[in-house]
């Protein structure tokens, strides 16, 4: 798990082949074993295969989203604060697993932030994507993960230079490396 999260980075170049149905079917599963409060799963998963489609949700905000044009799959991370108070949280977990599992298959992928941001100065990015994919209004939109297989190369994360500083022992202020 270790060696899986220090290898783990945000892949934004990706080659032009489309994802095996075999790798959609273990992300979706995978996408679908994320644990969440009281297990209400208020998360549902929209996989988007359509480069039409991509090609639209990439100005789904005006930065940091165009990377998805020339994805492979977005996956769309939807939550009902109906059924959970907690559905950010639901909805995030459930994002960074589609992100481990991706790693995991050494394909690349890289979290796009939906909840909060605009489209345009009158429409949120969530609202403009419920358009664009029949989303029923009781959801909100938390992410969109694009995948595909890398085309860059990070180095991964070392744990030498990890922020050791913002980890404490017993309480705040008492490093937890002396
Ligand atoms: C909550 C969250 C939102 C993010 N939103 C975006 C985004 O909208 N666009 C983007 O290109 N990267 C986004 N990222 C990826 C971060 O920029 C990235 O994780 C960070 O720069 C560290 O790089 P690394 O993931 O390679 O370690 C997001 C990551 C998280 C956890």
């Amino acid at each position: 798990m270790l060696d899986l999260l220090k290898k783990r980075r945000s892949i934004r170049r990706y080659k032009p082949v489309p994802l095996l149905r075999d790798e959609m079917e273990r992300l979706v599963a995978m996408a679908l074993l994320s644990p969440s409060s009281r297990g209400r799963q208020p998360w549902e998963f929209i996989m988007v295969t359509d480069p039409g489609m991509l090609d639209k949700l990439s100005i789904s905000k005006p930065h940091s989203a165009s990377f998805l044009r020339g994805a492979a799959l977005g996956v769309v991370i939807i939550g009902d604060p109906g059924i959970s108070d907690v559905w950010v949280e639901d909805t995030s977990i459930a994002a960074t697993l589609v992100h481990l599992a991706a790693t995991s298959m050494d394909l690349g992928s890289c979290w796009i932030q939906i909840r909060g941001r605009k489209h345009s100065p009158d429409e949120t990015a969530g609202d403009y994507i419920k358009g664009l994919l029949d989303i029923p209004d009781r959801f909100e939109v938390e992410a969109i993960m694009a995948v595909g297989y890398p085309d860059e190369v990070k180095a991964p994360h070392s744990e030498e230079k990890l922020p050791y500083e913002k980890a404490h022992l017993e309480r705040f202020g008492t490093p937890w490396k002396g």
